[in-house]
């Protein structure tokens, strides 16, 4: 399969007044057209900096200071921002975790997606705009989108509005789709509902999702393959069956005993032992090595290559 997205050693450092943070740092990463590809990992380990990154979005204090974003073969962090506009919303949407946040309060849902469209298909007139955006609205699931349109966000519930975003994310038919934790706001069962939408739009319509989340289960759910983040870096990625039967990481494996089977009041949490290391102060080494039970003195020194252990199998430790 042919990748659509290709992130090369990028690397995003923030420069706060005594220190730097290295959000992201070195991360390699290909997403092939048509897939679903989760990118898990813990909270403030660099998932949505790489998001706002692939869509060049940071600013001071922050600073895209190495890398490529490969779109189609095309840099996008060589592009200016006016070119940069044309491919946000177009070609790559971005679908963030606070739903009724991202909605502006003053204007109606249907105004809003009127404005993608506009901006973004010049040549279509307000009639097909119309007949568009009903279309959009129902195929989220938004019941009488004729009226519903004229609504405004506060008139929506969180997973309601998360409908609507979706809807505007896939207005312009973009062929990637970043969802940033698109369920983590909302209720256990209203987050069932919008990966179901997921999964039904991706049948429907065909374009390529990344989908970031710090659920392990529900990338088990929806993705095709699994990148797991860590402090900055992909530590392992691999199929989706692959990671779920046969995790390499010692990182990865203690993520996977930290899910809840069954029963999720019963069952107790393992956590794993030892805290993330501060972003602007990582350890000498692997960054995992001092929470890893089986570290060696090669794990303090050097950070380890990351190499494809079998097929489509990478992962980054010596101990693999
Ligand atoms: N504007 C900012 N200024 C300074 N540090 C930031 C900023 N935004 C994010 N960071 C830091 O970058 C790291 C990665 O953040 P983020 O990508 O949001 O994590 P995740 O999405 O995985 O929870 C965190 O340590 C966070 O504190
Ligand atoms: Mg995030």
């Amino acid at each position: 399969m042919e990748n659509l997205l290709e992130i090369k050693d990028l690397r995003t450092y923030f420069y706060t007044e005594d220190s730097v943070i290295k959000a992201v740092e070195g991360l390699n990463l290909s997403i092939k057209k048509g897939e679903v590809l989760g990118l898990a990992g813990e909270s403030a380990c660099g998932k949505s900096i790489t998001a706002y990154s692939v869509m060049n979005l940071i600013s001071p204090p922050g600073k895209i200071v190495k890398g490529e974003v490969l779109f189609q073969g095309q840099d996008l962090l060589k592009l200016s921002q006016k070119q940069m506009q044309k491919i946000r919303g177009k070609e790559i949407s971005i679908v963030f975790q606070e739903p009724v946040a991202s909605l502006n309060p003053l204007y109606t849902v249907g105004f809003q997606i009127d404005e993608m469209l506009k901006t973004h298909n010049k040549d279509m007139n307000k009639k097909s705009r119309r007949k568009r955006i009903i279309e959009l609205l129902e195929n989220v699931g938004i019941d009488d989108a004729k009226n519903r349109m004229k609504d405004y966000p506060h008139n929506f519930s969180g997973g309601q509005a998360q409908r609507v975003m979706v809807a505007m994310s896939l207005s312009c038919n973009p062929k990637l789709l970043i969802a940033d934790e698109p369920t983590t706001s909302l209720d256990v069962t209203i987050q069932a509902q919008i990966m179901d939408l997921f999964l039904k739009l991706r049948q429907q319509i065909d374009f390529t999702l990344i989908l970031i989340t710090h659920n392990l289960a529900l990338c088990s759910e929806v993705a095709d393959r699994v990148a797991i983040m860590y402090s900055g870096k992909i530590v392992e990625l691999a199929d989706r069956e692959e990671i779920f039967s046969n995790s390499l990481h010692p990182y990865t494996k203690a993520l996977f005993s930290s899910i809840p089977k069954g029963d999720s009041n019963k069952t107790k949490l393992k956590v794993i032992e030892g805290t993330v290391p501060d972003p602007a102060d990582k350890p000498l080494g692997c960054h995992f090595h001092p929470r890893c039970p089986f570290k060696d003195k090669k794990c303090t020194q050097a950070y380890p290559g990351y190499r494809e252990v079998s097929r489509n199998h990478w992962v980054s430790c010596y101990k693999v």
